[in-house]
């Protein structure tokens, strides 16, 4: 339903007109095998010309409004003190009242001037689940990134409103462990990417915020789907039906000392990012370092046309009509394959559907990565780009080690704005197709990998 006026209709369509469009090209099997082989079965190698549906990240891929193309007309190119940046800073600090705001080309330069800061040997960040570069950027100073999420957060059929949510019981206990002093910073990320992109409740961060308060460890808030947070919760948490969704989003806040975040997300722009804090003296040195990589306080890494992209982008990710199409597009996605029979992640994230590769294709170890051969499956049959998150992607460890991840899913991140329900049904009839074949789906062996964040450019071979 769209709202009281309308309440006799239970379509939700997309909220918007298409205004310029884009090409698609279809390629055959036989093309898109040939091009599997190149690229190493890894689909970070594709061109993007070669695939149909593109599915690899919701990040900077989403499509620009009308008053966001208009607002890039205005941004002024001023080194310093630009009017966009002053229109930026006014929309971040409208929703994340934070006393310093130090903009970034996106949101890992964040992760990595903040964690330069404050990281290093011998400290250890928690998280409800680090983000792959969050976590990179962690243990690239020498400190040890924990996942903290509850344990109905891994797993992945059982339904739950808040699989985002943190264990806070284990994050006490880690605290009281290692020492106050060596938890620089506790984070939350929301919503919880890695962990199905399922949201975490404001009664979760109050219970995160009081230990936080009793150890004296500051908590930030890794924010790139902020809005899609605050959607679940007003849909899902006692007492939040009908809330306006800024006023969520204040209040997550407000329980935070500082954020990161990728505006290539819940931005609605194609590339930007912040770090955000209270603290001055922290503050200080992040800007240091940020003139030292991305550029004077005022800009970062972005040009002025970038800023007002995102200060309008930031109006427009709050309204009510689009999160309620954008989280029920998401659902409709994961309901139509859940009742085909194939394991989703339950319920259905925000920004993403995750397939549950190990469930899927027991017969594969997932030290086989069951979850490439399945996105590798779904580019051949049917040109559709997923991404791995599993033991590709997490279980590399920085002793060189190997395990499984906690999961091996395929993730299918629905871009903002940019795909129509008739491109979804047709992914729906792709993955049942891929599903319904699945034994005959082989394991996959790493030909070639590097030292970090192997998922991006490692090369594949499939076993017999
Ligand atoms: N944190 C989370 C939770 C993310 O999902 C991402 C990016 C980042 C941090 C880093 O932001 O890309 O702007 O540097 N996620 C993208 C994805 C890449 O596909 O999920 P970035």
């Amino acid at each position: 339903m769209h709202d009281a006026g309308m309440q006799r209709w239970h379509t939700i369509i997309e909220p918007f007109r298409i205004h310029s469009v884009e090409p698609m090209r279809s390629t055959t099997v036989e093309e898109r095998a040939a091009r599997l082989a190149e690229a190493g079965f890894n689909l970070f190698n594709l061109h993007a010309d070669d695939v149909l549906i593109d599915l690899l990240t919701d990040s900077g891929t989403g499509a620009m409004s009308r008053d966001q193309w208009a607002a890039i007309q205005r941004g002024d190119e001023s080194y310093a003190g630009s009017p966009s940046w002053y229109r930026f800073l006014a929309a971040v600090q409208t929703l994340f009242p934070f006393e310093h705001v130090i903009p970034t080309h996106q949101g890992r330069a964040a992760e990595k001037i903040l964690f330069s800061v404050i990281g290093g040997p011998g400290k250890v960040v928690p998280n409800n689940t680090h983000f792959d570069t969050t976590r990179a950027n962690v243990e690239f100073t020498g400190a040890e990134a924990v996942d903290l999420v509850i344990a109905e957060g891994r797993q992945p059929d059982l339904v739950h409103p808040f699989k985002g949510n943190m264990d806070v019981e284990a994050l006490d206990a880690l605290i009281t462990d290692r020492g106050a002093a060596n938890v620089p910073v506790v984070f939350v990320t929301i919503t919880n990417n890695s962990g199905g992109g399922q949201p975490v409740s404001l009664a979760n961060l109050r219970a995160v915020r009081a230990v936080c308060d009793r150890h004296g460890v500051p908590l930030f808030l890794d924010g790139c789907r902020f809005a899609e947070n605050a959607w679940f919760i007003r849909e899902r948490e006692d007492g939040q039906q009908g809330r306006p969704v800024p006023d969520i989003v204040r209040e997550m806040a407000g329980l935070a000392d500082g954020m990161t975040m990728s505006a290539k997300k819940d931005g609605l722009a194609n590339i930007g990012g912040w770090l955000a804090m209270n603290d001055g003296v922290i503050a200080a040195q992040c800007r240091n370092l940020l003139i030292l990589t991305e550029g004077f306080p005022t800009y970062g890494g972005l040009a002025g046309r970038d800023l007002e992209a995102i200060a309008q982008g930031l109006t427009e990710v709050v309204d009510e009509h689009y999160l309620q199409y954008r989280i029920r597009s998401t659902a409709y996605l994961a309901d139509a394959l859940d009742a085909a029979g194939v394991p989703v992640v339950k319920p259905a994230g925000g920004h993403a559907v995750y397939l549950d590769a190990r469930a899927l294709l027991p017969h594969i170890a997932p030290l086989h990565y069951p979850g490439q051969a399945l996105a590798a499956a779904l580019y051949r049959e049917g040109g559709i780009r997923g991404c791995e998150i599993g033991t590709v992607m997490f279980g590399r460890h920085p002793d060189g080690t190997e395990t499984p991840a906690a999961m091996d899913l395929v993730r299918l991140a629905i871009p903002r704005r940019t795909y129509t329900q008739s491109h979804i049904d047709y992914v729906i009839e792709v993955v049942t197709f891929v599903a319904s074949r699945a034994g005959e789906l082989r394991g996959m062996r790493i030909v070639d990998e590097p030292p970090a964040l192997r998922h991006f450019t490692a090369r594949f071979e499939p076993r017999d």
